[in-house]
């Protein structure tokens, strides 16, 4: 078994403190998104407030409108303004798109990923391809006390922690990959014993400071081992089985890892579905993908 990395870790201190300290290492929370998300949590903000906020940004107001007119929403119509926009979107959904936008911003740094070896834009696409099925899979399967808006928010975050550990890793890439290889660890795991700290914990602290919802900060945590979750269960189980359909159908690089204890049968299990449905349910996956495809691909 490798020793944890000297360089990262002082004294049996984790290197928590360190990664959280150096401010370039964590992406800035995307600035227009904190606002927007803080707008909508207040009871009574008007529509006005919230295209008055987007409107600040062209780049964004172009993102929007391009997003509504993609194949994914199934408009008959063209939609031209902001107004247009959420009123045949709904609030939430568009929340959803300027929040994958404002991602979209740190994730498309051309450096956030040539740690984990990822082509530019492929970790948003893995982000947005898992906050879609999360989405569908919660309006599906109707649970409780699950809003499919939060359960969008929280999946599409779900890997923030790497791109703040992306520096470190791109170091110990070669020692991550052969206990995942050779000694059969998971890439939370391996992550843990190489830097001392796993993308999964780092991100949960980055929606800390970020001033996430605590229900976000848990699904970020948890998303490797939903089981263990002290709290939200549901939610972080649907955020798991989410980006495991979404390696499956091969919206992410992480096919060839085993990315949990579980497979997607097992916990579907857990969740009430019917685990020999797997394969049917992949299916499907990729055919709710399919009209997304364009706006997936679209920042490649
Ligand atoms: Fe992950
Ligand atoms: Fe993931």
């Amino acid at each position: 078994m490798l020793e944890p990395d000297k360089r990262l870790l002082s004294g049996g201190g984790i290197v928590i403190s360190d990664i959280l300290d150096k401010s370039e290492t964590i992406p800035a929370a995307p600035g227009l998104v904190g606002r927007i998300l803080a707008l909508t949590a207040e009871p009574d903000f008007s529509m006005e407030q919230l295209v008055r906020l987007i409107r600040m940004d062209p780049a964004l107001t172009a993102y929007v409108l391009r997003m509504c007119n993609s194949p994914y929403y199934g408009l008959r119509y063209k939609v031209a303004s902001l107004d247009h926009a959420i009123a045949v979107l709904g609030v939430n959904a568009l929340v959803d798109v300027v929040l994958s936008s404002g991602l979209l911003k740190v994730f498309n740094n051309s450096t956030a990923q040539d740690g984990y070896m990822l082509a530019k834009g492929q970790l948003w696409r893995h982000s947005v391809a898992t906050a879609l099925i999360a989405q569908k899979l919660a309006g599906n399967l109707k649970i409780k006390g699950i809003n499919p808006s939060v359960t969008f928010t929280a999946a599409l975050l779900h890997d923030t922690g790497k791109l703040a550990l992306n520096q470190f890793v791109s170091q110990s890439l070669y020692d991550i990959e052969s206990l995942i290889y050779e000694h059969h660890c998971t890439p939370v795991e391996a992550e843990k014993i190489v830097l001392g700290i796993d993308h999964a914990n780092l991100g949960g602290l980055i929606m800390e400071k970020w001033a996430f919802p605590e229900e976000i900060v848990i699904s970020v945590i948890y998303h490797h081992d939903p089981l263990l979750s002290p709290a939200y269960p549901d939610l972080v189980k649907l955020v798991a089985l989410s980006n495991m359909l979404a390696v499956s159908a091969e919206y992410g690089k992480e096919q060839s890892l085993n990315l949990t204890p579980l497979t997607i049968a097992q916990l579907m299990g857990d969740m009430n579905m019917n685990p020999e449905d797997e394969d049917n349910l992949i299916l499907e996956v990729i055919n709710w993908l399919k009209p997304a495809t364009d706006m997936l691909s679209m920042f490649n």
